[in-house]
């Protein structure tokens, strides 16, 4: 009945956890949900007065495919203003949030068995969505040891001639690594002597805004201005401006690409709503305090959590330097017993079981590192205090 592809997706392992906890709290129980990767703030108000006023003045109608003129121009000068990539309107998509975007970007340039490079632990729609177009993913695997920080030389050996992407995505969900601009340079060295000069480089840049202890973003289309022609750098608005429904994300990259995905665009929902896309103007161009409040925000957070979490026994948790997630290594406790007898025997058992004692994570086999599990801080403290003390409580109960 269903096409092939369908048997190579699997269900979201983020919503599949979400909707565990979802029924937990229906069921009556209190639970800490850390598994969604949303800001909890709200849309800062005068996006949606700009939002309003569109629709007042009657911007309700079609867009051109690849968003407003209006739009473009204000993205083209994100991207000059903070990120010293020069680019012209000609050269930016817009689509239906970030995700649209690079899903387009695979399915206009995967070929079957064109193999996709990602750093593990990876955001896990990646995987599905070079799968779904044939793409063959080639993880590579980094260590907590090294912060979850990919290696120059693990990239120069994970390149063939079959590589048709690089997904580099920092700060990064789920790990919260953010690379320096000197890593990044020695990933363009790399790139630079590779033997297959022909793939693309996919920079998400979404977590951009979140970034701590006055560590300064870097992005490679500004480092590299040399590989411009094959760096498609994605961003959006949905995690600066917590505006995750509003749908819209955007890319600067070589013009044939951007031209083949506004192609596959326009047969699929043609762009998205105009009205949202007056919004990110306004929160493209308007005051951006609110912006760094909430890293600080968040930064303290993750301090928060990291410090009660030094005082569990056996969890190991990479400092990470942006995102909103804590990835703990979680493999000391595969092969524990529960108190009722039963075994922990991966770390979707794990996760499980820390769902019984009211807090839900996601594990880390949905992110390509089995043994791990990621959390969501963007919560506030005082279910961050909550979820800490429950943790604690349901390691210590392991035997
Ligand atoms: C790494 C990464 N890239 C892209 C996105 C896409 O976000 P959106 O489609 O809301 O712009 C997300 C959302 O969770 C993400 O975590």
């Amino acid at each position: 009945m269903f096409s092939t592809m369908m048997a190579s997706l699997r269900p979201s392992p983020i919503q599949e956890m979400a909707e565990l906890s979802r029924r937990a709290v229906a069921a009556g129980q209190d639970v800490v949900d850390m598994t969604l990767g949303e800001p909890d703030f709200p849309t800062p108000p005068h996006v949606g007065e700009a939002a309003v006023k569109a629709i007042a003045d009657g911007q309700t109608r079609y867009t051109p495919i690849n968003g407003t003129v209006r739009l473009r121009e204000a993205i083209v000068e994100k991207f000059r203003r903070e990120n010293g990539i020069h680019t012209t309107p000609g050269e930016i998509s817009v689509g239906c949030g970030g995700k649209q975007v690079i899903y387009q970007a695979m399915l206009a340039t995967l070929n079957p068995g064109d193999e996709v490079l990602i750093p593990a632990p990876y955001w896990a729609s990646y995987g599905d969505i070079v799968t779904m177009h044939g793409g063959v993913l080639k993880p590579i695997r980094t260590s907590p040891a090294q912060g979850y920080a990919m290696q120059p030389e693990e990239l120069e050996a994970a390149i063939t001639a079959r590589t048709k992407w690089l997904i580099l995505n920092s700060p990064s969900n789920p790990s919260g690594t953010a690379y320096t601009r000197a890593q990044m340079e020695a990933f363009c060295a790399v790139l630079r002597r590779s033997p297959n000069q022909s793939f693309f480089i996919l920079a998400d840049d979404i977590y951009e805004h979140i970034v701590f202890d006055g560590a300064v973003f870097s992005t490679l289309a500004n480092i590299a201005p040399d590989l411009k022609d094959r760096i498609l750098t994605v961003n959006g608005v949905s995690k600066a401006y917590a505006m995750t429904g509003w749908r819209v994300g955007f890319a600067c990259g070589p013009k044939p690409l951007i031209e083949a995905m506004t192609k596959i665009q326009m047969q699929v929902n043609s762009h998205t709503s105009s009205v949202s896309q007056a919004a990110a103007v306004a929160a493209l161009e308007g005051p951006q305090d609110e912006v760094r409040r909430r890293c600080a925000a968040f930064q303290a957070r993750r301090d928060l959590l990291l410090e009660r979490f030094a005082h569990i026994e056996g969890l190991r948790t990479p400092r990470p330097e942006g995102a909103f997630y804590l990835f703990p290594d979680v493999r000391v406790f595969i092969g524990r017993s529960r108190a009722d007898g039963g075994r922990i025997a991966n770390d979707v058992d794990f996760a499980a079981y820390l769902l019984q004692h009211g807090v839900a994570v996601v594990p880390g086999s949905g992110f390509g590192m089995p043994g791990f599990m990621r959390l969501s801080y963007a919560t506030s403290e005082d279910k961050l205090e909550s979820a800490a003390a429950r943790i604690k409580a349901a390691i210590e109960r392991l035997q």
